[in-house]
């Protein structure tokens, strides 16, 4: 079997597709392109909660053939082998471990389970129990150091995927909450949307946590953010609960990050056009700064803002990338593409680089 035989039609289709992406909308790859440099520089394990699932194994070949990741695979062996030969795939070296076979690993992993969470409800019966949970034990894993990063949410909601994570892996020193950003990479460059995955309706001093975190992940792509706080009014143009809100946001983080170029509240369109801002409001501190991140008022308005735009507004949305985590865990977007799960793995792989040189 000849594996670059099989990455070969896999990276053929992405170079069309890249093709296509810059010569029908203009976007510039050279984001994403840097990310896949810099995971190949120093490749980490990434487990798969998904392995029994054809997109899955078909992105463990591209990125175990590009050397971007190291994969590991979860679920059934069976039938994860036979998925491997219906698509003809070659991943010999692979890992491949069933929770439901790795009694050793669950007596190991189920008493850290317990001892983290005797406190909140849960016996040592259950503790094993949940550990046959493949998004327990992938994230079990990376926590005790058994692999890097994890990678999971392609067939499953993305609630039910988190909530293991956060119990096991639980948030960052110094971090309140996790949020969620994608990248949406349009003709006019790479803009920043956050949240967009996980705080349903954060409060205005939460919402100063996510402007940081946002920030922070925004840099990690080495760009500077330009930020600005959205809402359905301008500067107190409108009174009611979003406006208020998002301006005493902006007026929080404005106090707590004196460093950063942000302003707010503003509607999308004056966030993104200067003209409007020195038209009308020329105090803006956005004014000769291109904002490139958007920060929403709820999940709402965020989650289906980036929906619309990778939809019809000639976007491609790169994410979600899961912020404030203690360790690399990102949730992939239900039925996310071998494109996008390939670009979450690289993305993976770098969080969990800066995480271990940290
Ligand atoms: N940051 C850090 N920890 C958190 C957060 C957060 N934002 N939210 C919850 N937690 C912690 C809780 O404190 C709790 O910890 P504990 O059990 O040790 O005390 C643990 O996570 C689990 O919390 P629960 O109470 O079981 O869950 P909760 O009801 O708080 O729900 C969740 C958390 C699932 C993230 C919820 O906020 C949610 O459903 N968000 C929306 C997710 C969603 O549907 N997104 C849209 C689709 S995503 C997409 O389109 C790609």
């Amino acid at each position: 079997a000849l594996s670059s035989g099989v990455a070969r039609v896999n990276i053929e289709d992405w170079e069309a597709y890249e093709l296509e992406l810059q010569e029908r909308i203009g976007i510039d790859q050279r984001l994403m392109s840097r990310v896949i440099a810099r995971a190949k520089k120093d490749p980490k394990r990434v487990v798969f909660a998904e392995a029994d699932n054809r997109k899955i194994l078909k992105s463990a070949q591209l990125i175990k053939d590009e050397k971007i990741a190291i994969p590991i695979l979860l679920g059934n062996k069976a039938k994860i082998q036979n998925l491997i030969a219906e698509n003809s795939l070659d991943l010999p070296d692979v890992t491949i471990l069933d929770p439901f076979e790795e009694n050793d690993l669950i007596e190991k992993y189920a008493k850290v389970l317990y001892a983290k969470r005797k406190r909140k409800g849960l016996t040592p019966y259950e503790s094993q129990k949940l550990m046959r949970d493949r998004n327990y034990f992938g994230a079990m894993m990376v926590e005790m150091g058994d692999a890097d990063a994890l990678i999971s949410g392609l067939t499953k909601d993305y609630p039910r995927t988190i909530v293991p994570s956060l119990q096991i892996i639980g948030v960052k020193k110094g971090v309140d909450r996790v949020a969620g950003m994608y990248i949406m990479n349009s003709g006019k460059g790479p803009f920043f949307f956050a949240d967009t995955t996980v705080n349903v309706n954060p409060t205005a001093e939460q919402m100063v946590e996510i402007i940081g975190l946002t920030a922070n992940g925004v840099r990690f792509f080495d760009i500077d953010p330009k930020i600005a706080v959205l809402s359905y009014s301008n500067f107190g143009s409108a009174k009611g609960e979003i406006p208020a809100k998002t301006a005493l946001a902006t007026q929080l983080a404005k106090a707590r990050y004196p460093d950063l170029v942000i302003e707010g509240e503003m509607q999308a369109n004056v966030a993104l056009d200067e003209e409007i801002q020195k038209e009308n409001y020329p105090f803006s501190s956005l004014i000769n700064h291109k904002t490139n991140t958007l920060i929403f008022p709820d999940l709402t308005s965020g989650n289906i803002a980036y929906k619309l735009l990778a939809e019809i507004g000639n976007a491609e949305a790169i994410g979600p990338i899961l912020l404030g985590m203690n360790k690399s865990v990102h949730v992939l977007q239900l039925g996310s593409s071998i494109r996008e799960i390939v670009n979450m793995v690289a993305i993976a792989v770098v969080d969990a680089q800066t995480i271990s040189q940290s």
